[in-house]
């Protein structure tokens, strides 16, 4: 299995973003979770496609956008030229599922389904054969800094028996303990927010998490 850490920048210096992601680079992250958020999907408004075209010019690392917005498929252009690598939106979203990754896919990048917490994983058996990764909450979408929900760990052992070699992605209170968790119960590709950039040893928690 290939482990891969993804910081998300969420939790980042807004004001210093170029540091921020270089901090990222010489610690061997994997990729750059960035979290798009419209302000209707979820209760808060972050980022968008401008932002991460000015990051991509000062970044190496593969970006891995997280679409919290309630129409992807509308924005799937603008984020592929600006620079996105994976792009995941959500089955909960009002967008229609298959045209949204065919898109995604059409324009080289590659797909990937998020689902919440309370949304049962069988919510994307019927896309599997066209994602490269299932995002798997682990917290209400919306905001950082919020506690690991255990309860959703069944729903990343079903995925795995179902799927042996697809990226399941944790997103949402992981840190060098749940990380464990995560992983026993089959996720490969851990999201960390706050556990990275508000601790004093950014570089030590990334290679923390990667062991
Ligand atoms: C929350 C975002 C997460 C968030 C995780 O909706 O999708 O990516 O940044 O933050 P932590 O790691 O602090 O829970
Ligand atoms: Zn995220």
């Amino acid at each position: 299995m290939n482990y891969k850490v993804s910081p998300s920048m969420l939790a980042s210096d807004y004001a210093n973003l170029e540091a921020e992601l270089k901090k990222c680079e010489e610690n061997s992250a994997d990729l750059i979770h960035l979290d798009v958020m419209d302000g209707h999907f979820v209760p808060n408004i972050t980022i968008g496609a401008p932002v991460i075209s000015a990051m991509k010019k000062v970044c190496s690392v593969p970006f891995d956008l997280h679409l919290m917005i309630t129409n992807p498929y509308d924005y799937i252009d603008d984020f592929a030229d600006a620079g996105a690598d994976i792009i995941s939106f959500h089955t909960e979203c009002d967008s229609d599922i298959g045209e949204t990754i065919d898109r995604i896919i059409s324009r080289g990048c590659r797909a990937s389904l998020a689902v919440k917490p309370n949304t049962p994983i069988s919510a994307v058996y019927p896309y599997l054969d066209r994602l490269s990764m299932v995002l798997v909450m682990t917290v209400e979408p919306g905001f950082g800094g919020q506690s690991f929900k255990t309860e959703v760990l069944p729903k990343i052992e079903e995925l795995r028996k179902r799927c042996p070699d697809i990226d399941i992605e944790v997103d949402g209170g992981v840190t060098c303990e749940t990380v464990k968790l995560a992983k026993a119960a089959g996720a490969n590709v851990f999201v960390a927010g706050s556990a990275i950039f508000r601790s004093d040893d950014p570089a030590g928690v990334i290679s923390q998490l990667k062991e």
